[in-house]
């Protein structure tokens, strides 16, 4: 079976800094990546930096200072960003590096050479924000000005001399791959919007422009300028040190597991990419999921529109894990998801202080004055804790799939179940009132204790540093994570020492209560 795993976020943007829609984007990729890593797979994941075309050229004019200097300073921010949310990428791209350069301009080459490529001349609408051609029916007008209707951004009239890319001909060959791989585009809900749009007809599509300077130059006629959407997609394969087909990545992690993006960047990444790389004849990515929006009221949080809850704001106040935590439980994934500080200090106060803190606090100090601060040696299982520990082995195979088929919500809800069974157990079965029968009381303690480790095990993913952190009770550390360790319920050492750990999550007083 093939045990590799190659997941991408979509590269932003450096025209403004990260906010928390870059941050979801990018903390989901990490919640797949690490995930895939305990269960036993080889993992490549990769983000990275989209910083050509007119939307940068003009971003950084607007700072008077050269395109280059700016996307250096922007960029760096993003990779900080990475490192506050505690991404574990393999590699950060930037398309301005020269690697990346050399890899778009050998496919400008390949589509070229397979007739895919003519010069002519486009007169059309284009928006400057989204980097998108449109067509007369998705304009409409706003206060005088005309705008693409889908995304609400402003467009300007173009017409000058242009290549062409014969997206066309690759319309029937398009659907019938849709129809073949009816998992490509995901979630469901967003496949038959991309469906109708290319049954409705594909037209040739511009990928080049010349009003501008900022980015590759057209091999063989360097006064255009590449397209920026055909530039950027391709990250996913110069990262991989494509032409180099026979290099170990390309072998391993082509054709990508997933690309993570968002759903306004759907129809670039469903219709455009595999358009190109069926022209250059290069195998298709088996998944293009598209997720939804994090709104703040009911708008799509954005620079532009004013409403951005910054997410390095959020870890300073909070901690990093509360906000992985919440963005990945509260946003029902595939779906906008409605975001707010008071719902994340909710979040905080049931699930993670009340729920996992708490148990992880009271079972371990019961052991401290019960059990010699040791994991008890002499167990014997009844019914009781056989039902709840079995209940990770039940579903092994469930939760694979559904991680597969990107359901994290049945993933956490699975967490937050196991949660409340463990310490509804703790609770019912009053092991401090067992202190004449210690068989039962340490087999209380060491079904917990087990709990916790399964719990943690499947926390991982989502709170990295403070699952590991639980962990360090038992002396277990990254290399011990293994996922299908969490169907067994003999894993911890009888008799082992355990260790003391600080309060794990603070609860936040809320002025409202
Ligand atoms: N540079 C292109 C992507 C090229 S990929 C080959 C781009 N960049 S972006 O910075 O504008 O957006 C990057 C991603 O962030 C997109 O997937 C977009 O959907 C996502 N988000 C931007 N704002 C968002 C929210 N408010 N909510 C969730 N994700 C959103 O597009």
């Amino acid at each position: 079976m093939d045990k590799n795993y190659y997941i991408t976020t979509p590269i932003y943007y450096p025209s403004a800094r990260p906010h928390m829609g870059h941050a979801y984007s990018s903390i989901i990729a990490d919640f797949f990546a690490r995930f895939k890593r305990i269960d036993g797979y080889d993992v490549h994941f990769l983000t990275g930096t989209d910083e050509h075309g007119l939307k940068i050229q003009r971003a950084a004019e607007k700072n008077k200072i050269n395109p280059l200097q700016f996307c250096d300073q922007i960029s760096q921010t993003f990779r900080d960003l990475s490192k506050k949310l505690n991404l574990s990428n393999s590699d950060f791209i930037r398309t301005t590096e020269e690697r990346h350069k050399k890899t778009v301009q050998y496919l400008w080459s390949v589509l070229e050479g397979n007739n895919d490529i003519y010069l002519s001349k486009y007169s059309g609408w284009y928006s400057v924000s989204d980097e998108a051609f449109y067509n007369e029916d998705e304009i409409s007008e706003k206060e005088g000005s005309k705008i693409a209707t889908l995304s609400g951004s402003l467009v300007e009239w173009i017409e000058e001399e242009s290549y062409f890319f014969r997206l066309s001909k690759w319309q029937d060959k398009l659907l019938d791959y849709y129809e073949k791989n009816p998992d490509f585009i995901s979630p469901k809900s967003r496949k038959n919007e991309v469906i109708s749009f290319v049954k409705s007809g594909l037209k040739d599509l511009s990928i080049s422009r010349k009003a501008f300077s900022w980015g590759i130059k057209v091999p063989n006629n360097p006064s255009h300028i590449i397209y920026v959407w055909l530039d950027a997609l391709t990250n996913y394969i110069s990262a991989l040190d494509y032409p180099n087909t026979k290099s170990d990545l390309f072998k391993k992690f082509w054709p990508a597991s997933v690309h993570l993006i968002g759903k306004d960047i759907l129809r670039f990444h469903a219709i455009y990419w595999p358009a190109f790389l069926m022209a250059a004849k290069i195998p298709l990515p088996k998944k293009v999921y598209g997720h939804g929006w994090i709104l703040s009221g009911e708008e799509k949080m954005s620079k532009s529109k004013g409403n951005i809850l910054d997410p390095l704001d959020i870890i300073d106040e909070y901690g990093l894990d509360p906000l992985r935590y919440y963005l990945i439980k509260e946003v029902s994934f595939g779906n906008d998801g409605n975001i707010s500080q008071d719902k994340l200090e909710d979040c905080i106060n049931s699930d993670l202080a009340n729920n996992y803190g708490n148990l992880c606090q009271r079972v371990t100090a019961f052991a401290e004055k019960n059990c010699e601060s040791k994991i008890p040696s002499n167990i014997k299982f009844n019914d009781e804790d056989l039902i709840i520990l079995n209940k990770f082995s039940e579903n092994l195979s469930k939760l694979r799939v559904e991680i597969d088929n990107q359901n994290i919500n049945y993933y956490i809800s699975f967490i937050v179940q196991a949660l409340f069974d463990s310490n509804k157990y703790f609770n019912d079965q009053e092991p401090w009132k067992k202190k004449d029968n210690k068989q039962r009381l340490d087999t209380i303690v060491y079904t917990s204790f087990e709990m916790i480790r399964k719990i943690s095990f499947m926390l991982y993913p989502v709170i990295p540093n403070s699952a590991l952190k639980v962990l360090s009770i038992f002396d277990l550390n990254f290399d011990d994570i293994k996922f299908d360790s969490i169907a067994k319920h003999d894993y911890l050492l009888n008799g082992k020492k355990i260790n003391k750990i600080n309060i794990l999550f603070k609860k936040i007083e809320k002025t409202n209560d």
